[in-house]
Protein backbone atom coordinates (compact mmCIF):
# COMPACT_ATOMS: atom_id res chain seq x y z
CA UNK A 1 0.00 0.00 0.00
CA UNK A 2 2.41 2.60 1.17
CA UNK A 3 4.87 1.42 -1.84
CA UNK A 4 2.60 2.04 -4.30
CA UNK A 5 1.66 5.55 -3.14
CA UNK A 6 4.77 6.49 -2.89
CA UNK A 7 6.48 5.06 -5.62
CA UNK A 8 9.39 3.48 -4.64
CA UNK A 9 12.01 0.79 -5.14
CA UNK A 10 13.76 -1.55 -2.76
CA UNK A 11 17.33 -1.56 -3.62
CA UNK A 12 18.14 -4.88 -1.88
CA UNK A 13 15.87 -6.83 0.06
CA UNK A 14 17.08 -6.60 3.37
CA UNK A 15 17.56 -2.50 2.81
CA UNK A 16 17.42 0.88 1.44
CA UNK A 17 14.10 2.42 -0.59
CA UNK A 18 14.86 4.43 -3.78
CA UNK A 19 11.86 6.97 -4.39
CA UNK A 20 10.77 7.79 -8.15
CA UNK A 21 9.39 11.06 -8.81
CA UNK A 22 9.54 12.15 -5.42
CA UNK A 23 9.63 16.04 -4.66
CA UNK A 24 11.21 17.12 -0.77
CA UNK A 25 9.86 20.45 -0.95
CA UNK A 26 6.15 19.11 -0.70
CA UNK A 27 5.23 17.57 2.74
CA UNK A 28 2.17 17.20 4.33
CA UNK A 29 1.47 15.57 7.80
CA UNK A 30 0.19 12.61 6.71
CA UNK A 31 3.25 12.16 4.05
CA UNK A 32 5.44 12.80 6.62
CA UNK A 33 4.50 9.82 8.84
CA UNK A 34 4.58 7.43 6.04
CA UNK A 35 7.71 8.66 5.23
CA UNK A 36 8.84 7.49 8.60
CA UNK A 37 7.19 4.10 8.10
CA UNK A 38 9.15 3.44 5.43
CA UNK A 39 12.51 4.40 7.25
CA UNK A 40 11.69 2.25 9.86
CA UNK A 41 11.43 -0.77 7.55
CA UNK A 42 13.70 0.38 5.09
CA UNK A 43 16.64 1.59 7.07
CA UNK A 44 17.63 4.37 4.22
CA UNK A 45 15.61 6.67 2.07
CA UNK A 46 17.07 7.46 -1.19
CA UNK A 47 16.06 10.72 -3.22
CA UNK A 48 17.13 11.69 -6.24
CA UNK A 49 17.04 15.14 -8.04
CA UNK A 50 16.50 17.21 -5.04
CA UNK A 51 17.42 20.84 -6.24
CA UNK A 52 16.66 22.26 -2.23
CA UNK A 53 18.24 24.75 -0.41
CA UNK A 54 20.33 24.54 2.98
CA UNK A 55 16.71 26.02 4.29
CA UNK A 56 14.32 23.79 2.50
CA UNK A 57 16.32 20.52 3.63
CA UNK A 58 16.31 21.50 6.98
CA UNK A 59 12.49 21.83 6.82
CA UNK A 60 12.08 18.32 5.02
CA UNK A 61 14.00 16.80 7.91
CA UNK A 62 11.75 18.51 10.50
CA UNK A 63 9.54 14.96 9.29
CA UNK A 64 12.05 12.55 11.29
CA UNK A 65 12.13 14.50 13.81
CA UNK A 66 14.36 17.80 15.61
CA UNK A 67 17.39 18.64 14.08
CA UNK A 68 20.22 19.94 16.45
CA UNK A 69 23.10 21.62 15.94
CA UNK A 70 26.13 18.96 15.49
CA UNK A 71 29.23 18.89 15.81
CA UNK A 72 29.66 19.96 11.57
CA UNK A 73 31.13 23.41 11.15
CA UNK A 74 28.15 25.55 8.97
CA UNK A 75 29.38 27.09 6.30
CA UNK A 76 27.81 29.60 3.71
CA UNK A 77 25.51 31.07 6.02
CA UNK A 78 23.83 27.61 6.80
CA UNK A 79 22.13 27.82 10.10
CA UNK A 80 23.75 25.82 12.63
CA UNK A 81 21.55 22.57 12.29
CA UNK A 82 22.89 21.98 8.89
CA UNK A 83 26.88 21.04 8.83
CA UNK A 84 28.78 20.57 5.88
CA UNK A 85 31.26 17.82 4.96
CA UNK A 86 33.39 19.59 2.40
CA UNK A 87 36.47 17.46 1.03
CA UNK A 88 39.07 20.08 -0.82
CA UNK A 89 40.81 19.05 -3.88
CA UNK A 90 43.86 17.04 -2.77
CA UNK A 91 42.58 16.42 0.02
CA UNK A 92 41.94 13.24 1.33
CA UNK A 93 38.69 11.73 3.23
CA UNK A 94 40.18 10.39 6.27
CA UNK A 95 36.59 8.23 7.23
CA UNK A 96 36.68 4.74 5.14
CA UNK A 97 35.48 2.43 7.27
CA UNK A 98 32.20 0.69 8.88
CA UNK A 99 30.82 3.42 11.09
CA UNK A 100 27.70 4.31 13.14
CA UNK A 101 28.30 7.88 13.92
CA UNK A 102 28.15 9.52 17.85
CA UNK A 103 27.49 5.73 19.67
CA UNK A 104 30.34 7.33 22.24
CA UNK A 105 27.63 9.81 22.92
CA UNK A 106 24.87 9.76 25.24
CA UNK A 107 22.40 10.24 22.76
CA UNK A 108 23.67 9.26 19.27
CA UNK A 109 22.16 10.79 16.70
CA UNK A 110 19.22 8.57 15.57
CA UNK A 111 18.44 9.82 11.91
CA UNK A 112 21.45 11.38 9.94
CA UNK A 113 21.63 12.87 6.26
CA UNK A 114 23.37 14.05 3.40
CA UNK A 115 22.70 15.91 0.29
CA UNK A 116 25.14 15.93 -2.21
CA UNK A 117 25.80 19.75 -3.69
CA UNK A 118 29.10 18.67 -5.26
CA UNK A 119 30.34 15.43 -5.94
CA UNK A 120 33.19 13.70 -7.90
CA UNK A 121 33.69 12.20 -11.68
CA UNK A 122 33.20 8.91 -10.33
CA UNK A 123 33.74 7.62 -6.69
CA UNK A 124 32.50 8.25 -3.39
CA UNK A 125 30.16 6.08 -3.02
CA UNK A 126 28.22 5.17 0.69
CA UNK A 127 27.79 1.83 1.51
CA UNK A 128 25.09 1.12 4.43
CA UNK A 129 24.25 -1.88 6.62
CA UNK A 130 21.41 -3.02 8.49
CA UNK A 131 21.84 -4.03 11.60
CA UNK A 132 18.37 -5.52 12.26
CA UNK A 133 19.16 -7.59 9.41
CA UNK A 134 22.66 -8.40 10.55
CA UNK A 135 21.24 -9.95 13.94
CA UNK A 136 18.29 -11.69 12.16
CA UNK A 137 21.22 -13.55 10.27
CA UNK A 138 23.51 -14.52 13.56
CA UNK A 139 23.43 -17.93 14.33
CA UNK A 140 21.74 -19.45 17.85
CA UNK A 141 25.22 -20.26 19.69
CA UNK A 142 26.71 -16.55 19.12
CA UNK A 143 22.52 -14.85 19.68
CA UNK A 144 23.12 -16.77 23.12
CA UNK A 145 27.09 -15.69 23.65
CA UNK A 146 26.08 -11.70 23.34
CA UNK A 147 22.69 -11.76 24.97
CA UNK A 148 23.05 -9.92 28.24
CA UNK A 149 26.82 -8.33 27.14
CA UNK A 150 27.37 -4.50 26.44
CA UNK A 151 30.30 -2.97 24.72
CA UNK A 152 31.74 -0.29 26.30
CA UNK A 153 31.76 3.26 23.48
CA UNK A 154 34.48 5.54 23.68
CA UNK A 155 36.10 7.57 21.15
CA UNK A 156 39.54 6.74 20.64
CA UNK A 157 41.62 10.06 20.64
CA UNK A 158 44.29 9.23 19.23
CA UNK A 159 43.28 8.83 15.61
CA UNK A 160 44.26 11.19 13.20
CA UNK A 161 40.67 11.86 12.63
CA UNK A 162 39.63 12.84 15.85
CA UNK A 163 42.19 15.05 16.05
CA UNK A 164 41.20 16.71 12.73
CA UNK A 165 37.64 17.16 14.14
CA UNK A 166 37.99 18.03 17.58
CA UNK A 167 40.04 20.69 19.74
CA UNK A 168 43.08 19.29 22.13
CA UNK A 169 40.51 20.70 24.87
CA UNK A 170 37.28 18.49 23.74
CA UNK A 171 39.47 15.46 22.91
CA UNK A 172 41.18 15.97 26.93
CA UNK A 173 37.85 15.41 28.17
CA UNK A 174 36.56 12.88 26.46
CA UNK A 175 39.87 10.87 26.73
CA UNK A 176 39.32 11.44 31.02
CA UNK A 177 35.07 10.34 30.27
CA UNK A 178 34.08 6.58 31.30
CA UNK A 179 32.85 4.77 28.29
CA UNK A 180 28.95 4.72 27.45
CA UNK A 181 27.80 1.11 27.74
CA UNK A 182 25.73 0.14 25.72
CA UNK A 183 23.62 -3.33 25.36
CA UNK A 184 24.99 -5.38 22.09
CA UNK A 185 21.76 -6.50 21.52
CA UNK A 186 18.77 -3.70 21.44
CA UNK A 187 14.99 -4.01 20.95
CA UNK A 188 13.96 -1.54 18.33
CA UNK A 189 10.92 -0.25 20.01
CA UNK A 190 9.32 1.11 16.69
CA UNK A 191 8.98 -2.16 15.10
CA UNK A 192 10.16 -4.44 18.12
CA UNK A 193 12.92 -5.89 15.96
CA UNK A 194 16.29 -7.24 17.97
CA UNK A 195 19.47 -5.11 16.14
CA UNK A 196 23.11 -5.67 16.80
CA UNK A 197 25.06 -2.63 18.36
CA UNK A 198 28.34 -2.82 17.18
CA UNK A 199 30.78 0.18 16.01
CA UNK A 200 34.01 -0.26 14.64
CA UNK A 201 36.97 -1.00 17.34
CA UNK A 202 38.01 3.19 17.54
CA UNK A 203 34.44 3.57 18.85
CA UNK A 204 33.70 0.27 20.99
CA UNK A 205 36.72 -1.88 21.62
CA UNK A 206 35.50 -3.82 24.44
CA UNK A 207 33.08 -5.71 26.33
CA UNK A 208 32.19 -4.46 29.95
CA UNK A 209 31.98 -8.30 30.57
CA UNK A 210 34.87 -9.86 29.09
CA UNK A 211 38.57 -9.61 29.54
CA UNK A 212 40.05 -7.18 26.80
CA UNK A 213 41.31 -9.41 24.33
CA UNK A 214 37.97 -12.22 24.48
CA UNK A 215 35.79 -8.99 24.41
CA UNK A 216 37.64 -7.52 21.41
CA UNK A 217 37.85 -10.71 19.51
CA UNK A 218 34.16 -11.17 19.64
CA UNK A 219 33.32 -7.48 19.13
CA UNK A 220 35.72 -7.86 15.49
CA UNK A 221 33.70 -11.51 14.52
CA UNK A 222 30.12 -9.24 14.84
CA UNK A 223 31.57 -5.87 13.68
CA UNK A 224 32.59 -8.15 10.17
CA UNK A 225 29.36 -10.11 10.21
CA UNK A 226 27.47 -6.95 10.23
CA UNK A 227 29.34 -5.70 6.90
CA UNK A 228 27.85 -8.76 4.81
CA UNK A 229 26.72 -8.34 1.43
CA UNK A 230 23.36 -9.70 2.34
CA UNK A 231 22.16 -6.93 4.86
CA UNK A 232 23.98 -3.93 2.74
CA UNK A 233 23.89 -2.28 -0.65
CA UNK A 234 25.92 0.29 -2.08
CA UNK A 235 25.44 3.77 -2.98
CA UNK A 236 26.75 6.02 -5.61
CA UNK A 237 25.93 9.82 -5.68
CA UNK A 238 24.17 12.06 -8.22
CA UNK A 239 24.14 15.76 -7.35
CA UNK A 240 21.03 16.49 -5.44
CA UNK A 241 21.01 12.82 -4.42
CA UNK A 242 19.48 13.54 -0.39
CA UNK A 243 19.77 10.09 1.55
CA UNK A 244 18.15 9.69 5.01
CA UNK A 245 19.23 6.79 7.32
CA UNK A 246 18.65 5.31 10.93
CA UNK A 247 22.14 6.11 11.87
CA UNK A 248 21.72 4.28 15.33
CA UNK A 249 19.91 0.84 13.22
CA UNK A 250 23.12 1.13 10.49
CA UNK A 251 26.51 1.14 9.95
CA UNK A 252 27.65 2.97 7.14
CA UNK A 253 31.51 3.34 4.89
CA UNK A 254 31.97 6.87 2.80
CA UNK A 255 34.43 5.43 -0.05
CA UNK A 256 37.42 7.35 0.35
CA UNK A 257 38.43 6.63 -3.76
CA UNK A 258 38.21 9.97 -5.41
CA UNK A 259 41.46 11.73 -4.62
CA UNK A 260 42.46 14.44 -5.44
CA UNK A 261 38.54 15.57 -6.48
CA UNK A 262 36.69 17.40 -4.28
CA UNK A 263 33.32 16.73 -2.65
CA UNK A 264 30.88 18.66 -0.68
CA UNK A 265 27.74 16.99 1.20
CA UNK A 266 25.30 19.29 3.58
CA UNK A 267 24.32 17.37 6.07
CA UNK A 268 21.60 17.13 9.06
CA UNK A 269 21.16 15.21 12.43
CA UNK A 270 18.10 14.28 14.39
CA UNK A 271 18.01 14.12 18.11
CA UNK A 272 18.30 10.66 19.57
CA UNK A 273 17.58 9.08 22.99
CA UNK A 274 19.40 7.62 25.96
CA UNK A 275 19.39 3.82 24.49
CA UNK A 276 16.98 1.66 26.27
CA UNK A 277 18.38 -1.00 28.75
CA UNK A 278 17.39 -4.10 26.19
FE1 LIG B 1 29.76 8.93 9.54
Amino acid sequence: MLKEAFNYRLITPAIGAEFLNFSCLSSSKKRGEALRKVLIDRKVLVFRNQELKPLDFLEFMRIFGEPYAEDLTPQDDNPPEVGVIKIRPNERQTINFWHMDYSFTERPARILALHAQDIPPCGGDTLFTNLEAAYEGLDDETREQIDGLSGNHKMDVETQNAKNRWTRKELEEMEKAPPLQHPLVCTNPANKKKFLFVNVPIFCGSISEMQNYEGSQLLARLYHHAQRPEYSFRLTWEKNTIVVWENDHCLHYPVSDYYPHERKLLRVAIKGERRPAR
